[in-house]
């Protein structure tokens, strides 16, 4: 391991160091206007959402390192107290990176970047047309971080007053993730996009307490064929299944372990085990975690108490 003090790396290696693990983060777009009432458009990462009740949101624009020049769009929403953030897709993408160029003051970035503009409800700024989602936002607070220390950031706190979504991108009148193609900002130029494949639920446990890791028998525990995921698979039921002695029985007529591992198929995996007797404890691993793989909890345990007898309840 590699242990960073930030008090002793230079800035902008601590950029990307911090920015590369504290990643992918969502980019706002954020549209703020001028007291003279030029409009202004640009991209923040240091963003995200910190409550929903009432909704608050903050990005961080900072101070610039080397010309100590402010960003617009600071400068915008303190005079003001309103902007709108709109998420940034893929489609938008370069857009988005032109809209980050460095344009002089009084330059409205939604025409350099071939951007519509929205008109909003609640604030004098337009949202971002092409965007499948944008929130008109009002200052609630902004807080300047470590400047007697030469500090650059800030926090501006903002609190939601309307979100638009695009019917689009609903399924079943819900937002899915699978139809907004957002992009993320991660460590130095990197970015990521969100493509339907790299989507995946996981409901989370809330009063159902797994009997965790530490409850697990240590045959189990000490596999090394199971992985951590496995493990916290397993350790997420209630408790340890009772044993059900028929799931001993051969099933099917199935081809050799391996053809039906490959095939993700761990009942016919462990027919064929079991046809053959091998029941050595790390064959009947691999099949608990293709059961695992499977989403099948119950035929992962059986397999494990085939494999260990004397675990089971
Ligand atoms: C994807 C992306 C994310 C960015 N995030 C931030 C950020 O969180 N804070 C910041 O100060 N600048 C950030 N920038 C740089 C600003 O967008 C850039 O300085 C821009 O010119 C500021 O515009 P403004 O002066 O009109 O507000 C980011 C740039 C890109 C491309």
């Amino acid at each position: 391991m590699i242990t960073y003090d930030p008090a002793s790396v230079p800035h902008p290696q601590m950029h990307g160091i911090l920015l590369s693990g504290v990643a992918p983060r969502p980019i706002a777009f954020v549209a703020s206007r001028s007291p003279q009432g030029d409009v202004n458009l640009a991209p923040f990462s240091f963003f995200n959402a910190f409550a929903s009740k009432p909704p608050v949101v903050a990005i961080g624009p900072a101070v610039s390192v080397r010309s100590g020049k402010v960003k617009d769009t600071w400068r915008n929403i303190l005079d003001t107290g309103e902007c709108t953030i709109s998420a940034v897709t893929y489609g938008m993408l370069h857009q988005m990176n032109l809209a980050a160029a460095e344009y002089p003051h009084g330059t409205d970035e939604f025409v350099k970047a071939g951007l519509t503009k929205v008109p909003a409800e609640t604030v004098g700024v337009p949202y971002v047309g092409e965007s499948p989602f944008a929130m008109e936002c009002r200052l609630i607070q902004n807080i300047e971080l470590f400047r007697e220390e030469g500090g650059n950031g800030n926090i501006m706190l903002l609190r939601v007053h309307r979100i638009h979504v695009k019917e689009s991108v609903l399924t079943d009148g819900k937002i899915d993730p699978r139809k907004m193609d957002l992009v993320a900002r991660m460590g130095y130029h990197w970015y990521a996009r969100v493509t339907p494949e790299v989507c995946f639920e996981l409901p989370q446990p809330g009063e159902k307490l797994g009997i965790g890791f530490d409850a697990l028998p240590e045959p189990i525990r000490r596999s090394p064929i199971l992985t951590g995921n496995d493990l916290g698979l397993l350790a997420s039921v209630l408790e340890l299944p009772a044993r059900d002695p028929s799931f001993a029985e051969i099933g099917s007529n199935a081809d050799s372990i391996e053809h039906e591992l490959i095939a993700s198929n761990p009942r016919g995996a462990l027919d064929a085990a079991l046809r053959t007797g091998d029941r050595s404890p790390w064959t009947l691993h691999r099949i608990a975690r293709a059961f695992l793989g499977r989403g099948d909890l119950i035929g992962a345990w059986q397999t494990l108490y085939l494999a260990h007898p004397e675990i089971a309840p």
